[in-house]
């Protein structure tokens, strides 16, 4: 699939939207309307037509109350269309009046979502920010989701054992081998992308921001730069703790991002406007990776975050984004 232009979304009894159709424009795209008029449904609809999932919800909670089904059909300028419908039991996409159960990945087209609580990365959870990465990860790498989902996988099932009475080591080797496994490959996928990530954060920052600050990501590796055989042996140690709190302590699920600003942790030392240049520089560098990568141009999707921008960071977000396709919402029309 080359880049693609989305001419028109159409929506049936998606969340609030019992009928629901939106024209939309090659470059820039604007949703308005009133607080829970049902803007960022719209762009939840676009996520999952373009990557097979909500960022927010389960289909369970999607469907408009009340209703069977809801059905999503995005239709792209070249005539192609995405067809997604969930009956309350199982969600089926239509492409090329091929059905399957999930968005096949290569059907999958990458999209830079900016969400208001994204302004807040810099201070959020370590939960929250493993995620937010871990979903730029698993666009640029689809084998990196596979890895996250059998890590995941096989940690739900080891704390499912470590809650048993009877529970001892035997019992846990196998899942203790895939989180080894697994869990080794999730931390070098994500030190890579910081890596990649601080090659242009500064840079990118002062095209935002005019100063001299420097901004650095760190990744808070609760494993460290162990191989398969020293993180299994790591995972057998923790046995004790583990047993004695019901979860499992020692892996990557419990990894954190720091955002380093100018030496110091830029929670708590950064102003507000600083960390939301941060926030919009590392966009456009996952925008720049995304085509670098993939050598296609995502489509961006800004939730209710232009009118948190002041002139100049607003003139940058326009100007960052002028060759992609932007559908952005705002509750006012000012901007
Ligand atoms: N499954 C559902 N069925 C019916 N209505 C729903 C469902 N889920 C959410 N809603 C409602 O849909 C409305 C639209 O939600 P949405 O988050 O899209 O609004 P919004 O326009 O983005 O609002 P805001 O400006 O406050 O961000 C809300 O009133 C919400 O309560
Ligand atoms: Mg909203």
């Amino acid at each position: 699939m080359n880049d693609v232009i989305i001419d028109q979304i159409c929506l049936s009894n998606f969340r609030c939207h019992e009928n629901y159709s939106l024209k939309c424009k090659p470059d820039t795209t604007l949703i308005l309307g009133e607080n829970g008029c049902g803007k960022t449904s719209v762009l939840e609809a676009i996520y999952i037509a373009l990557r097979g999932k909500s960022f927010r919800a389960v289909d369970r909670e999607i469907i408009k109350r009340g209703a069977e089904f809801y059905r999503i059909e995005l239709r792209y300028n070249d005539g192609e269309k995405v067809v997604a419908i969930y009956d309350g039991n199982k969600k089926t996409f239509l492409i090329k009046d091929k059905k399957s159960m999930r968005l096949p990945v290569k059907e999958k087209y990458p999209v830079v979502l900016f969400l208001p609580e994204d302004l807040h990365l810099v201070a959020t959870s370590p939960t929250k920010k493993r995620d937010y990465f871990d979903r730029v990860l698993t666009q640029l790498n689809s084998s990196y989701s596979t890895s996250l989902s059998r890590y995941n996988k096989a940690l739900k099932q080891r704390n499912e054992l470590l809650k048993q009475e009877n529970v001892n080591l035997e019992m846990l080797f196998s899942w203790n081998i895939l989180m080894a496994k697994y869990g080794v490959e999730i931390r070098k996928n994500r030190e890579k992308l910081v890596e990649k990530l601080n090659l242009e954060l500064t840079d990118t920052y002062h095209s935002i921001a005019d100063n001299t600050d420097e901004v650095v990501l760190r990744l808070k590796s609760c494993t460290g730069d162990v191989g398969e055989s020293e993180y299994l042996k790591l995972l057998e140690m923790d046995f004790g703790r583990d047993r004695l709190t019901g979860h499992t302590n020692f892996g990557v699920h419990k990894d954190d991002y720091d955002f380093v600003f100018n030496n110091s942790l830029a929670d708590g030392s950064a102003s507000r406007g600083e960390v939301r240049s941060m926030v919009l520089a590392l966009k456009f560098i996952e925008a720049r990776e995304i085509f670098r990568t993939l050598g296609k141009k995502p489509v961006v999707l800004l939730d209710d975050v232009f009118s948190e921008l002041d002139s100049a960071r607003q003139k940058s977000l326009v100007s960052n984004f002028k060759d992609h396709q932007v559908i952005l919402t705002s509750v006012d029309g000012t901007n």
